[in-house]
């Protein structure tokens, strides 16, 4: 039995008109699929803090870090205020009018999850500029910690808003393409 849990795919080809909804579900894939991408190279550096055996060079792969994850949180802190602004808002609209659930408590959901992420990464960072000059495996090790699980907090993140948004966006695009047709 395979574990893997089936992903939605967006059906962003197959549409017959390009309308400002297909603009925005487009814009949202692509975030998405470059913060992970982005997310899956700091897990990956955080990993080799943990297998790394000389403390001087897991040091300096923290330092990197820091300004990665700092970069990638100002990337992410856009896309979230794009996506309450233009994007959740008109999928609950859209849903309310049909009667269906709303999206509301999903997206308080989302957004505690993700501020909690935020205050991982506030640790993480902290803890890098408290560390030692001559800081051993150990205390590097404890320091990529906060990171990865600020990492894993947020992959759990984007894979929940996937599939919440992804099939009720692909709904709204099949609809308007009927409206239309
Ligand atoms: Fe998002």
């Amino acid at each position: 039995m395979s574990l893997t849990k089936e992903r939605h795919v967006l059906e962003l080809d197959s549409v017959a008109r390009y309308t400002p909804w297909w603009q925005s579900t487009k814009r949202l894939k692509e975030e998405h699929d470059a913060l992970t991408e982005r997310l899956d190279h700091m897990k990956a550096l955080v990993k080799s803090v943990y297998d790394e055996k000389d403390p001087a060079r897991s040091r300096i792969t923290l330092k990197i870090l820091k300004l990665r994850v700092n970069d990638f949180i100002s990337a992410l802190k856009e896309h979230s205020e794009w996506e309450e602004r233009d994007v959740f808002p008109v999928i609950d609209l859209y849903f309310r009018r049909l009667m269906k659930p709303s999206i509301t408590p999903s997206i308080w959901v989302m957004e505690r999850d993700h501020e909690l992420a935020v205050l991982f990464v506030n640790s993480f960072v902290d803890a890098v500029d408290a560390l030692p000059e001559k800081s051993t495996l150990e205390q590097n090790r404890q320091t990529a910690a906060h990171l990865m699980q600020a990492c894993l907090i947020l992959s759990e993140h984007f894979e929940l808003e996937e599939d919440l948004i992804y099939p009720l966006a692909d709904e709204m695009l099949t609809d308007i393409d009927y409206f239309y047709s």
